[in-house]
């Protein structure tokens, strides 16, 4: 096999540890010939790690992006918003493009980058990584292969977790919908994205309600200063302690996230420091920390999804309603369970040994991306542009619904975009 090429655009927790290693354990597949990333420590540790010699490395996308291109592939692993110039960057460029979700922050811009991409004729993924999981994988050839009859109704939750709620959309990078995204686009575009392709069908509308109900300065216990170390009175009950969530023996993420190095000393000082020691009833987030969304497909199928930041565990659970039977699905714990009408029995699929992150999506989607890179573009993927741009839409509706108190036309919301 001919080892392919590729750039790095942001050298972060997904880029490095995510989907990079992958070269390093595949180097006959895959190898990173540049960077860029504004971070010294990481750029310099990911120009190590992959060998990438100094010339090679760039302290931003634009120094990286106007140089002619350098590799086969570029994969842009930028926050959120920072994702719609890079990646028109490099579509400009010719280079293939492995693009982290969401597409981009505004409709209009998810529309625009969906065009450039389609026209550009090069291979184009959107890392919606649950259609990779084997889980779903596994449901979607069920719901082919008629397990229930036809499909009629999807029930779908994303329990979030309250602490990684407290962690990534509150303290961390995803609390402000200004600065990144609103927390449907950010979190659950994944599941707009699931439920559109399970469903099979066109969105045709949809409604959403929503709000940020418990993180906020009202529900702070009394006294509780800015940050737990700040002598928070609190501090060994507050089931929110940033000391009990990043200061135990487990550096792996989130702890990873809150600074560049892991000793004890260092992780107090981004605690006193940085944005992970804030108390998170004393912080600058405005997203929601619970949303549901109601929708309806071509051929009638509806579907019931809800967000909530409130549940013990970080999960999702899914039940699929057919003409013949059901299917109940719990993604972490990789089981599916039939159930057809009428027989006493019902079938247990458990997908045991299934590794990684996003229960095997992250691999799944980089090993898809090879096997396509491969292939020169000439095949599209499951989660190209052109099919993945629906997801992002849906999300931005369910936002723009949530605040208007509107029913949303999904062929008239889209309309406006184009
Ligand atoms: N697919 C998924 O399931 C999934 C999961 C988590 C995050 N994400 C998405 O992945 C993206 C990255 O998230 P992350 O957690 O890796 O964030 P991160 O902050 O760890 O990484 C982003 C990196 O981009 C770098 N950067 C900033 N400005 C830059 C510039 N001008 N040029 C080049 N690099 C620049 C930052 O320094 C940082 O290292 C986000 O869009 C997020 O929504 C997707």
């Amino acid at each position: 096999m001919k080892q392919k090429t590729c750039i790095l655009v942001g050298a972060g927790l997904r880029g490095m540890e995510i989907y990079a290693p992958y070269a390093l354990e595949h180097p006959d597949e895959l190898k990173f010939v540049a960077v860029a990333e504004p971070d010294p420590v990481r750029r310099e540790r990911f120009a190590k790690a992959h060998k990438i010699p100094a010339e090679a490395c760039f302290k931003t996308w634009e120094d990286l992006l106007e140089k002619p291109k350098m590799a086969d592939a570029a994969m842009i692993m930028t926050l959120d918003r920072m994702h719609f110039k890079p990646t028109m960057a490099a579509i400009d460029r010719g280079y293939h493009i492995l693009l982290e979700k969401p597409m981009a922050s505004t409709p209009g811009e998810c529309v625009t980058i969906a065009e450039a991409a389609r026209k550009s004729g090069k291979l184009f993924l959107l890392c919606y990584v649950l259609r990779y999981t084997p889980f779903f994988s596994t449901i979607k050839q069920l719901l082919d292969d008629g397990a229930i009859g036809k499909l009629i109704s999807i029930q779908h939750n994303e329990n979030v977790g309250y602490w990684h709620q407290a962690h990534s959309f509150v303290r961390g990078h995803y609390g402000n919908s200004e600065k990144e995204s609103p927390m449907i686009l950010q979190k659950s575009s994944h599941d707009m994205d699931i439920m559109l392709w399970l469903a099979g069908k066109d969105c045709k509308r949809l409604s959403s309600f929503g709000s940020l109900s418990h993180f906020n300065s009202e529900n702070a216990p009394a006294g509780a200063p800015l940050r737990c170390t700040d002598g928070c009175p609190h501090i060994d009950t507050c089931i929110h302690s940033a000391p009990a969530l990043y200061l135990t023996d487990n550096i792996k993420w989130p702890t990873s996230a809150i600074s560049n190095f892991l000793d004890y000393e260092s992780r107090l000082k981004a605690l006193k420091e940085g944005p992970y020691g804030r108390c998170v009833y004393h912080c600058d987030n405005d997203v929601v920390d619970h949303q549901v969304v109601s929708l309806e497909f071509g051929d009638g199928i509806t579907a019931a999804f809800t967000m909530c930041a409130f549940t013990n565990e970080i999960s999702r659970t899914i039940k699929l309603m057919g003409t013949e039977g059901e299917i109940r699905g719990a993604m972490e714990k990789d089981e599916i369970k039939i159930l057809r009408f009428g027989s006493r029995e019902s079938k247990l699929i458990s997908l045991k040994g299934v590794s990684g992150d996003h229960s095997g999506g992250d691999i799944g989607i980089m090993k898809e991306f090879m096997r396509l890179l491969h292939a020169d573009g000439s095949e599209k993927g499951r989660s190209s542009a052109e099919k993945a741009i629906q997801s992002n839409i849906m999300a931005f509706a369910a936002e723009e619904s949530r605040l208007t108190n509107k029913v949303i036309d999904m062929d008239e919301y889209y309309k406006r975009f184009l």
